[in-house]
C-alpha cells in the first residue's frame, strides 16, 4: 500500500505517540513522533513489525486491523486503521455489562501469558491514561459492545538492548499500569 498524501484529513488527536488523522473516508492515520520513537528512531521503526505480530498472536481478535506503511527510506512508517465510532471504557460499562466484564478480564489475561512467555506487557494506558489515571484505560475503547485495541503500544520488561531512559519509563508505566488496573478492577 502506498500512502495517498490527498486522502489525509483533518487532525482527530493527539496523543502521547502518535498524531491521529482521518485517511479517506473511513479511515485514521497514525504517525509516530513519541519519545520512545524519537530517542531511537532506527530501532523504533525495526521493532514495529514485530510488535505488531507478537499483540496479534496473543491478542488476536482484539486488536484493530492495523496496516503498517513504511516509508521509501525506512526511517518512518503510518498506521492505517478502520475510523471506529467508538466510546470510553469506564468502570461503570464493565460492571454494568458481563460481557464487557468478561472480555476485558480475558484481555488481562492474554497479557498476563505474553509477560510469562515474552517479558512483553501490552500498554493498556498509553500516555493519556497514564496522565490521566486509572478509569481512563486509553488504549482500549468500546465498539458496538466489542472491546478493540487501537494501540500497538508495548512495553519490554527486560532490559536487554534498550537504553537506560526507555528502559526506565517502560518499568515506571508497567509499575503503574499494574496499580491502576487493581484500581479500576476493584470498581467494578
Ligand atoms: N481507529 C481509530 N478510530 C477512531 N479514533 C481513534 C482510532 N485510533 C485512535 N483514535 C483516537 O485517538 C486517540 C489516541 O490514539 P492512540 O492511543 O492510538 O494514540 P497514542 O499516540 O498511542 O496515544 P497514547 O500514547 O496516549 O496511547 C484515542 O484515544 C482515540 O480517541
Ligand atoms: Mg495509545
Amino acid at each position: 500500500m502506498i500512502i495517498d498524501k490527498e486522502k489525509i484529513g483533518r487532525v482527530l488527536a493527539i496523543g502521547g505517540e502518535n498524531i491521529i488523522r482521518t485517511y479517506d473516508k473511513d479511515k485514521v492515520i497514525k504517525t509516530p513522533f513519541g519519545l520512545r520513537y524519537l530517542l531511537n528512531r532506527k530501532k523504533y521503526v525495526n521493532s514495529i513489525k514485530e510488535s505488531h505480530l507478537e499483540l496479534k498472536e496473543y491478542f488476536k481478535d482484539y486488536l484493530l486491523p492495523t496496516e503498517i506503511v513504511f516509508s521509501s527510506d525506512g526511517r518512518s512508517y503510518s498506521m492505517i486503521q478502520s475510523r471506529l465510532k467508538n466510546r470510553k471504557l469506564t468502570p461503570k460499562l464493565i460492571r454494568k455489562n458481563d460481557f464487557v466484564k468478561k472480555q476485558f478480564s480475558n484481555m488481562i489475561s492474554c497479557n498476563n501469558k505474553m509477560i510469562r512467555d515474552i517479558g512483553v506487557s501490552w500498554d493498556f494506558y498509553g500516555t493519556l491514561g497514564f496522565v490521566f489515571g486509572p478509569f481512563w484505560v486509553n488504549n482500549v475503547v468500546v465498539a458496538k459492545n466489542r472491546l478493540v485495541m487501537i494501540d500497538l503500544g508495548i512495553i519490554h520488561l527486560e532490559k536487554k538492548n534498550q537504553n537506560w531512559l526507555a528502559y526506565l519509563i517502560g518499568r515506571l508505566a508497567f509499575w503503574r499500569q499494574n496499580r491502576y488496573l487493581r484500581a479500576l478492577m476493584s470498581k467494578v
